[in-house]
């Protein structure tokens, strides 16, 4: 009797244990027939209506989960202490949304996309690479959207709003631009085709384009590159109008970095943005990419701000981030608490700023340690998907 017991037991549990999914397998969606419950020590998460995965830890349903961190930082180091999640403080200040970029070799990463997927923390997305010219026109008239259609098709499935990085960038080129020979006719041309065609494949969809991207050296001269150099300034009312040919509806942008506080280069930069006000070029938004330091984040970011909303344009910090010569430490991740807030807190208190994005959300996937060795732990999440005392700074930005 004893034998058959255990037997029953045995059999159940095997029933049990085959209909569960395992770590990081599916658990639901539209079309799912498997198994809908986790194993031990993991919850099943919506991440679209499309599929539902096994996570480690416990968390809540939907696209909201615990904002606890379930592991700690190494080191004994400071973690953030907030439940608020980003987007929604971010919201609730009155803003679009609060974002980061992501790309494409990150998305084979089930932990990561976990915490990307959740609009409350982000409630837009930037393709970090695979909108570039280099990606999307690598040759002449050929043109490939898969990679930026893999993030587009995440943001939408997540009710994130995107930003279109980027159409004319002096970086990025394929060689067949970056080396080409070009008459005025013919680089007009191959602009209009570029731009036209890269933000039309995705008209209706974006929210923001940074058409032109970091047209300016930090002197407030114009940058040498094929655009300029063959067109001068010409280039970007070019490429400005074939953007809002080809989708009426999406702001059209410049970005840059260092244009943060008074200087030649933001000043360049404003008179550019008084130039094709005055040509009836259209122009909606200066992106301020925010690539910052900890403890030299400029102290007029908001006054810059307000001096380029008062010419007619929205802005928005575009890449933030704050990096730091590693080793990490408690006293620099604190100073960088109070980096982050004093940056959000400039956006916050400007009602021409509509949000701000961070250039990746993790440090595991930061472009600053291979572009400044030595420096990192740049972003809000550290490598192992903790909080940092940052991300307390984002929130105390937008109270
Ligand atoms: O695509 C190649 C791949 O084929 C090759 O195997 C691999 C080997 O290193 O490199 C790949 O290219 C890399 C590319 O990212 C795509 O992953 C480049 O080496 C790398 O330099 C490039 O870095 C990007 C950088 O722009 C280029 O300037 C960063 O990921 C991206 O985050 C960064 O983003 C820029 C913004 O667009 C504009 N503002 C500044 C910001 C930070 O630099």
């Amino acid at each position: 009797m004893k034998t058959l017991a255990s037997l029953v037991a045995l059999l159940v549990y095997i029933t049990l244990a085959s209909a569960q999914s395992a770590e990081f397998g599916q658990c639901g969606g539209i079309g799912w027939t498997g198994a809908t419950t986790c194993v031990a020590g993991n919850t099943c998460e919506v991440l679209n209506p499309y599929f539902s995965q096994c996570l480690p830890g416990s968390s809540s349903v939907s696209s909201v989960s615990s904002a606890s961190a379930t592991s700690t930082a190494s080191g004994g180091l400071p973690t953030s202490t907030s439940t608020a999640f980003t987007d929604t403080v971010a919201k609730a200040a009155g803003k679009l949304y609060f974002g980061s970029a992501t790309d494409n070799p990150e998305l084979p990463n089930a932990e990561y996309v976990a915490i990307l997927d959740q609009n409350a923390y982000f409630g837009q997305i930037t393709p970090g690479n695979s909108m570039k010219w280099d990606a999307t026109e690598p040759e002449q008239g050929v043109f490939t959207f898969s990679g930026g259609q893999q993030i587009v098709s995440l943001a939408q499935a997540n009710n994130q709003l995107i930003r279109g990085h980027n159409c004319v960038w002096y970086n990025q080129l394929p060689s067949w631009v970056e080396d080409g020979t070009f008459t005025v006719a013919e680089l007009t041309e191959i602009i209009q085709t570029h731009c036209g065609t890269l933000v039309g494949n995705w008209k209706g969809q974006i929210y923001a384009w940074d058409i032109i991207n970091e047209p300016f050296n930090d002197d407030g001269t114009w940058r040498s590159d094929v655009f300029f150099d063959t067109l001068g300034e010409s280039f970007i009312p070019i490429a400005l109008e074939a953007a809002a040919a080809a989708d009426p509806n999406a702001k059209l942008y410049i970005n840059d970095y260092n244009i943060e506080s008074a200087g030649a280069k933001s000043a360049a930069m404003m008179e550019l943005v008084q130039t094709l006000k005055a040509n009836g070029t259209p122009i909606d938004g200066i992106g301020f990419e925010s690539h910052f330091i900890v403890g030299e984040v400029p102290t007029d970011i908001q006054a810059t701000m307000e001096a380029f909303v008062a010419l007619g344009v929205e802005v928005a910090v575009t890449e933030l981030d704050v990096r730091m010569t590693l080793p990490e430490t408690a006293a620099l991740l604190e100073q960088q608490q109070k980096d982050y807030q004093t940056v959000v807190s400039a956006c916050n208190a400007v009602p021409g700023c509509v949000g701000v994005t961070i250039w990746d959300y993790t440090d595991l996937y930061s472009w600053i340690p291979g572009t400044f060795p030595g420096q990192g732990a740049a972003c809000p999440w550290d490598a192992n998907f903790v909080k940092k005392p940052a991300y307390d700074g984002i929130i105390a930005g937008f109270a």
